[in-house]
């Protein structure tokens, strides 16, 4: 038994015995499915500059995960501050970390829009851009091959809102290389680490709203596109930043995972929390919502498939990236993750367990 289900063991029967679990999660047909399927890793971005000054952090990411992907670390604006440079120290430590400790790292991520370094914006040429492009690929996929297994390739290709003829996002690939620059990522990283699952990697599909609709469609097109011209990918990283105040489309997200699936593709919840900026006050009932949005999210696609993994954005409240952007304006801390700022498991975390651990 690992670690972490003795651990939960003992604190999921005290939340049983509340009947908490059991409403919130135990009659989830899907979860039940899914654990009968056998179980799903389980993983968390991390902050590798934490791990060794915060001894709680570092020991709930070894007592819970099974996955690690670096927060930053792999990014453009981190492995390449000059056009010269790759910069790997904070990477090579989370490989390291995660060596040590039975993990497998993901790699994120190689083609981005977000998180450039400055001396990118002088890529003036579509020669020199697929230059750049493949010279990154090449070393930074060299550099951990055959130790990444799983790497996001392409994050968030698809444009916002999506209207005919502006499907892909903009960024400095696109303007310089139209929609190619997916193909020649995807075909590069290939070539370097042929054992590698390539992932395109996306959000906001997950809502009974026409931009999730149209954003389903999009990704949807992109990913028969490129499957139907044999362009090396294996797996849809569905990203799932949950707005904590919408219900979850269980009906198209299933259809999309359906659809995906039928690509032969596998699909990857890859960075999983619940924005809560606009749910209750009170700590109880908001992790309640919290994890009944996840519970509805992961129920959707288990229903459909089985995801390669699960992981989620960070794994305690002490540290997420969701007040970047959603601060709340009673400026209580937001509660996105599944283990709360004392590293103590919240509802969350039971609903994640359910979905991940193998039927007992
Ligand atoms: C975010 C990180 O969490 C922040 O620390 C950083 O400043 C910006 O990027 N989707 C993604 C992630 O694919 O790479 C983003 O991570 C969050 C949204």
């Amino acid at each position: 038994m690992r670690r972490r289900d003795f651990v939960l063991g003992a604190l999921g029967a005290g939340l049983a015995s509340s009947g908490a679990l059991d409403t919130l999660v135990g009659n989830d047909r899907a979860a039940k499915a899914a654990s009968a399927r056998g179980a799903i890793p389980y993983g968390a971005a991390v902050r590798t500059d934490l791990l060794d000054p915060e001894l709680d952090y570092k020991a709930a990411i070894i007592d819970h995960c099974q996955l690690v992907v670096g927060e930053g670390g792999l990014k453009w604006i981190d492995l390449r501050p000059g056009q010269d440079q790759f910069v790997f120290d904070q990477p090579d430590r989370l490989m390291d970390f995660a060596d040590r400790n039975g993990m497998q790292m993901r790699g994120h991520t190689l083609a981005w829009y977000g998180a450039m370094p400055d001396w990118t914006k002088t890529i003036a040429s579509s020669a020199e851009a697929e230059r750049e492009l493949v010279h990154h690929i090449t070393t930074v996929v060299g550099h951990y091959q055959g130790r990444i297994p799983s790497w996001d390739v392409v994050n968030e290709a698809i444009a916002e809102r999506p209207e005919k003829g502006s499907v892909i996002r903009d960024s400095i690939w696109q303007e310089r290389l139209g929609k190619r620059y997916i193909e020649i990522a995807l075909r590069t990283a290939a070539d370097i680490d042929p054992s590698a699952q390539l992932v395109v990697n996306d959000y906001n599909i997950e809502n009974p709203t026409a931009q999730c609709r149209d954003r389903r469609t999009a990704l949807l097109n992109l990913l028969r596109d490129l499957k139907d011209r044999d362009v090396p990918l294996h797996a849809v990283g569905i990203q799932g930043h949950l707005p904590g105040d919408m219900e979850i489309d269980r009906e198209g997200l299933s259809a999309f995972v359906e659809e995906v699936k039928k690509m032969q593709l596998d699909v990857l919840v890859t960075e999983l929390d619940v924005i809560d900026d606009k749910l209750p006050a009170r700590e109880y009932d908001r992790d309640q919502i919290v994890a009944a949005r996840a519970r509805d999210f992961l129920g959707a696609i288990c229903e459909a498939a089985r995801p390669s993994a699960i992981l989620t954005w960070g794994i305690t409240d002490r540290y997420t990236w969701v007040p970047m952007w959603f601060k709340r304006e009673d400026g209580k801390p937001n509660r996105p993750l599944p283990l709360d700022a004392e590293c103590r498991p919240k509802a969350l975390m039971k609903v994640i367990d359910k979905f991940t651990r193998a039927a007992e």
